[in-house]
């Protein structure tokens, strides 16, 4: 694959726009909460920059890190967290900051974790959501855009840890493949 397979899908003006509008709906929430976004690496690492230079109101981050896809396979039944939060959630808000919610798998495994170390409160604010592809229920209670099911990169996703720096989201399509 290369770059004359990429198509914009979503462009980073109509990011921008959807940036703002979660970090207004997440103010009204926290403003007054201190709470801890934590940022799922690598792929948040983008939106989270961007999303919390737009929270302007006090509070803390960290990241973690959970088991890669292998090529092909999905997140089911494989995950395991490689990079663990090193503070106390207990009494905390805490948001979880996600690029794309696609099986559902990673956040659910994720929010689970999460909630068994009694946090005062706990959301999940996602760029991107691909319904179509759900294998297991997640409350997204941000979320920026419903995308279709096309591989998508740029913004902080990737394919084979290529293309997380293009500024909009695209689609990657293998040469030959109908549009
Ligand atoms: C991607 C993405 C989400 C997850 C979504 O991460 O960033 O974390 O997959 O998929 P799911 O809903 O099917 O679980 P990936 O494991 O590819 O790692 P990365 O963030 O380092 O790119």
């Amino acid at each position: 694959m290369d770059s004359s397979n990429l198509k914009c899908l979503i462009s980073r003006e109509e990011i921008d726009s959807a940036v703002k509008r979660l970090a207004a709906d997440i103010k009204q929430d926290f403003h007054d909460k201190n709470p801890l976004v934590i940022g799922i690496l690598k792929g948040s690492f983008v939106f989270l920059a961007d999303l919390v230079r737009d929270l302007d109101f006090p509070h803390e981050i960290e990241f973690v890190r959970l088991s890669s896809y292998g090529s092909g396979s999905t997140t089911a039944g494989q995950l395991t967290m490689i990079h663990d939060l090193h503070v106390s959630i207990e009494g905390r808000h805490v948001l979880v900051v996600e690029d794309i919610v696609d099986t559902g798998n990673s956040v659910a495994f994720l929010m689970k974790y999460l909630s068994e170390k009694n946090p005062a409160s706990l959301k999940l604010c996602a760029l991107t959501d691909k319904p179509s592809r759900r294998q297991v229920d997640v409350k997204i209670d941000y979320r920026g855009f419903i995308v279709p099911n096309l591989f998508l990169v740029g913004y902080g996703l990737d394919f084979d840890e290529k293309y997380r720096n293009l500024p909009d989201i695209c689609t990657l399509q293998e040469i030959g493949e109908e549009e």
